[in-house]
Formats: C-alpha cells, sequence, structure tokens
C-alpha cells in the first residue's frame, strides 16, 4: 500500500520530544521528507528524507531560516505542524507578566509568524496542511492554567481564521486538543497521583494517552484522505471530554 504522506514536506517544531517527535517519526514512516526543529537538534534518524535543525521557534529569524531550511533541503513546505509549546502554570493571582508573555510567545506568537512565512510555499502549489496544537484548554479552564488556557484558546481563534482565508489556495487548518499525554511537559502533572488518577478515571479507555495516539490522527488531517476538514478542533482524549 502507497505511504500515506509519500512525495510531501512536513515541518514539524518541537520535534525533539514528547508529541512532537511522535508525529515527526510517523510521518517520517508515512514516507514524508521531514524537517524536525527543536531548541536542540532532536535525536531522530538522520536520513535523506529527515532533516534536522536547532532553532529557537521565538527568534526572530525562525521563520525566515526554518522556511529557507525547508526549501533547502526537501524543495517546499507542504505541512506545518506547530507543536512547540510551553506550559507555565499560574493562576490570575499569582501568572506572573514575564511567564504569561513567554508563553504567548512560544505557543502564539511564533505560530503566526511561522505559519505566515510558510503559507506562500503552500498557495504556490495550491495544496497545504496546517496543525497547530491546541490542547483540552482550547475549550475549557484549568486549575492554574492561566497564561496556558488563553494561549490555547488563541490556537483555535488563530487556526479558524486561517481556515478561513486559506480554504480557497487548496490550505486546510485544523488543531489538535491532547488532554493529558505523557511527555516532559505533563510529567510534573502526573507526579501528582490525585492528577493522574482524574484522568484515568475520567477517560473511559482508561489510560492515559501516549505522544503516538496525537501522532495518529495528525497523520489523518496532514492527508489528502482529509482534504473536507479545516477549521475544526480534534479532542484526542480517550473518550474523556464525552463524560459528565
Ligand atoms: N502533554 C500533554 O498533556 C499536552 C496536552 C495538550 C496539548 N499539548 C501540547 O502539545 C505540544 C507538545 O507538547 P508535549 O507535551 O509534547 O511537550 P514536550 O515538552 O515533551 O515537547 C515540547 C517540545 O517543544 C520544544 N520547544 C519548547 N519551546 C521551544 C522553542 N521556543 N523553540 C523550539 N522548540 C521549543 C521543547 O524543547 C520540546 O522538545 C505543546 O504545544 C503542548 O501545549 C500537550
Amino acid at each position: 500500500m502507497a505511504e500515506t504522506l509519500a512525495g510531501r514536506v512536513a515541518v514539524v517544531t518541537g520535534a525533539g520530544s514528547g508529541i512532537g517527535e511522535a508525529i515527526a517519526r510517523t510521518f517520517h514512516a508515512e514516507g514524508a521528507q521531514v524537517l524536525a526543529v527543536d531548541l536542540a537538534e532532536p535525536s531522530l534518524p538522520d536520513d535523506s528524507r529527515m532533516a534536522l535543525m536547532a532553532k529557537d521557534v521565538t527568534a526572530d529569524d525562525a521563520p525566515d531560516a526554518i522556511v529557507a531550511a525547508a526549501r533547502r533541503a526537501f524543495g517546499g513546505l507542504d505541512i506545518l505542524v506547530n507543536n512547540a509549546g510551553i506550559c507555565l502554570p499560574g493562576s490570575i493571582e499569582d501568572q506572573t507578566l514575564e511567564s504569561w508573555d513567554k508563553v504567548f510567545a512560544v505557543n502564539v506568537r511564533a505560530l503566526f509568524r511561522i505559519t505566515q512565512a510558510a503559507v506562500p510555499l503552500m498557495k504556490a502549489k495550491g495544496w497545504g496542511r496546517i496543525l497547530n496544537l491546541g490542547s483540552i484548554m482550547s475549550d475549557f479552564g484549568g486549575p492554574s492554567l492561566c497564561a496556558y488556557g488563553a494561549s490555547k484558546h488563541a490556537v483555535a481563534g488563530f487556526t479558524k481564521s486561517l481556515a478561513v482565508d486559506l480554504g480557497h489556495y487548496g490550505i486546510t487548518a485544523n488543531y489538535l486538543q491532547p488532554s493529558a499525554i505523557w511527555t516532559g511537559m505533563s510529567r510534573p502533572f502526573m507526579d501528582d497521583p490525585d492528577f493522574r488518577a482524574y484522568w484515568e478515571g475520567k477517560a473511559p479507555v482508561g489510560y492515559i494517552g501516549e505522544p503516538e495516539d496525537v501522532a495518529g490522527p495528525a497523520l489523518f488531517l496532514a492527508s489528502d484522505a482529509a482534504r473536507f476538514v479545516s477549521g475544526m478542533g480534534f479532542r484526542i482524549c480517550g473518550g474523556a471530554m464525552a463524560r459528565f
């Protein structure tokens, strides 16, 4: 059977660990040429279909540098996965302005800038896929997630506006909404037995998701099969959010 993403070029930010790494590995396994970007060069198979890049997505030159690297390595850019993200917890009573700005710089501002640089390449091909990492917190509030929750709501609004503006170029935009997934980001929360028990109990499937559980839906959304799917948020939560 043909590989789902054969001939496509994908950029995945935050590909050095967790969900981004799983998406980069899955897209690569499905035939894509992948530019994997993280603060430090990701440890991924360095073959002719995988290029590795150390870049802070908030750097002034990040959008141009990432797009240039994709063009240099693979001749274009078809799929952009804006996955790099940070969570600096805080309630309205203790979230500092500095931490709020840091969260928005990575989770929102960098998305805008990198997407803006990537769109012309997709437009040129009349085909593109933009996948942004939202969260269950794109729909709900959570304890001490003031900046993070606001940033993930911004991801939802941003993605819907992309879908509306870019659909006629053959470009779709969707956002993934994982619940708690085992990664470095969630580890400090998972260390709290109450938090873990809550998510294990809430998800009818009875376990907490792995990064690969997010990579599967990402693959579908990046594929030709999802050409009529745009502007949507996808909850990836083992049914947790279906439970009252
Ligand atoms: N793990 C979860 O439970 C969960 C749930 C919902 C949404 N998400 C979202 O999924 C995405 C991936 O998170 P994860 O859980 O895999 O976390 P993670 O910490 O394992 O991975 C995030 C990656 O992004 C990179 N990164 C952070 N800041 C960066 C920057 N400025 N420039 C370049 N790379 C940077 C990190 O180095 C890291 O490798 C995030 O957007 C996160 O908000 C995660």
